[in-house]
């Protein structure tokens, strides 16, 4: 069996009475990248500090490695904090800045030098170990600041949206260098974001919070093919969600009504008059000229998006405005031209209302 390091404990956290966080349970596997993902406001940051023992919780218990934080001083607790703010000290060189913490435990000379060249070849400074912070860029701060929480060996490592000030190339530099550290050091990492693209591309698992509650904890694969609620569906990846009621179920194909369209979808759990919607990606819609074989709606063409490597085209279906991902090579066809939408029955997904 997998062996847990941290553990939340039907967690609930408020302030001024007001419940930010709401009985969390959450088992994080020894060396396992956990994200938490969520909007703005929905408590990310107050679990996290409630993991490094900043906070206490207001109801339920948080184990490290089988200990009750609430039992330890917060300079006790075996993990690492990285904020979004590196905070480096500014009038010590990239060397000084990882060395600071081995100093303080008042590790010896020798050991030290060891550590440190070790971290910096780790983050790839080693030939930049003379440079003070401001001449330093973003993402090489960002390395110094992940050298210096690492030096310590923590079992866990906690960062708190530690790549939002970098920009979009650099970022994903970032995520391919923290996914192979992770890897390297074996360490757990609970990395919070509001970005689906970092969760998706480094975690093993992601929570999804939203208003302090978790709404699914899946695999990166999972969260995005079989978002369990309506929210998931909508926070992560682009979406059609077409809310409908169920008229008829026949084996496991149900009928659905949307508006004045009928459609069918697998059916899972649902029954007849159930209200749900209907997910449907824009890449899995298709646009053709003439009538495909498999389902289809009639629509007409309101607009085309140029994104680069892809085209979103809208089309209008009744009351209905629907995106269509398409790859920038195919044809483009007029706007207003009258089209036929298809998909197969197994690429939509009925979510409960
Ligand atoms: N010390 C505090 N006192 C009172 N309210 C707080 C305190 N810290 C956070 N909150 C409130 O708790 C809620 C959750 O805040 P938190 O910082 O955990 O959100 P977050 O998910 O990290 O958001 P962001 O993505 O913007 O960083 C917010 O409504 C916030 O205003
Ligand atoms: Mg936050």
């Amino acid at each position: 069996m997998e062996k847990i390091i941290v553990k939340l404990d039907n967690v609930s956290k408020n302030f001024d009475k007001v419940k930010v966080v709401k009985n969390i349970n959450l088992n994080i596997k020894d060396g396992e990248f956990l994200t938490i993902l969520g909007p703005s406001g929905c408590g990310k940051t107050t679990i996290l500090k409630m993991i490094a023992g900043f906070f206490n919780p207001t109801e339920g218990h948080i184990y490290i490695d089988g200990e009750d934080i609430a039992k330890l001083e917060p300079y006790q607790i075996p993990v690492n904090t990285i904020f979004q703010n590196h905070a480096l000290f500014p009038h010590l060189n990239v060397r000084k800045n990882i060395e600071f913490g081995l100093k303080m435990k008042k590790i010896s000379k020798n050991k030290r030098t060891i550590e440190v060249n070790k971290m910096l070849k780790l983050v790839k400074l080693d030939k930049l170990d003379n440079r003070l912070p401001i001449q330093l860029s973003g993402g090489q701060k960002q390395r110094v600041a992940i050298a210096r929480a690492l030096v310590n060996h923590p079992k866990v490592l906690l960062l708190d949206e530690p790549l939002s000030s970098l920009d979009l190339k650099l970022k994903k530099e970032m995520m391919l260098e923290l996914k192979k550290i992770k890897q390297n050091l074996g360490i757990t990492f609970i990395y919070v974001t509001h970005d689906q693209e970092e969760a998706l591309t480094m975690s093993d698992r992601i929570v999804i919070i939203n208003k302090g509650k978790i709404e699914q904890i899946d695999t990166p694969v999972n969260i995005y093919n079989y978002p369990k609620t309506k929210f998931v569906a909508d926070f992560i990846g682009e979406s059609n969600l077409l809310k409908g009621i169920i008229t008829k179920i026949d084996n496991n194909i149900a009928t659905i009504k949307i508006g004045n369209i009928e459609v069918l979808a697998l059916n899972q759990i649902n029954k007849v008059n159930d209200n749900v919607h209907l997910l449907i990606r824009p890449e899995q819609l298709k646009i053709t000229k003439t009538k495909p074989n498999n389902q289809f709606l009639k629509g007409t063409i309101t607009d085309h998006l140029y994104q680069g490597d892809i085209i979103k085209t809208f089309v209008n279906v009744d009351d209905l405005s629907l995106k269509i991902n398409r790859f920038n090579e195919q044809e483009l066809l007029p706007l207003n031209s009258e089209v036929y939408i298809s998909w197969d029955i197994e690429d939509a997904l009925i979510i409960q209302d």
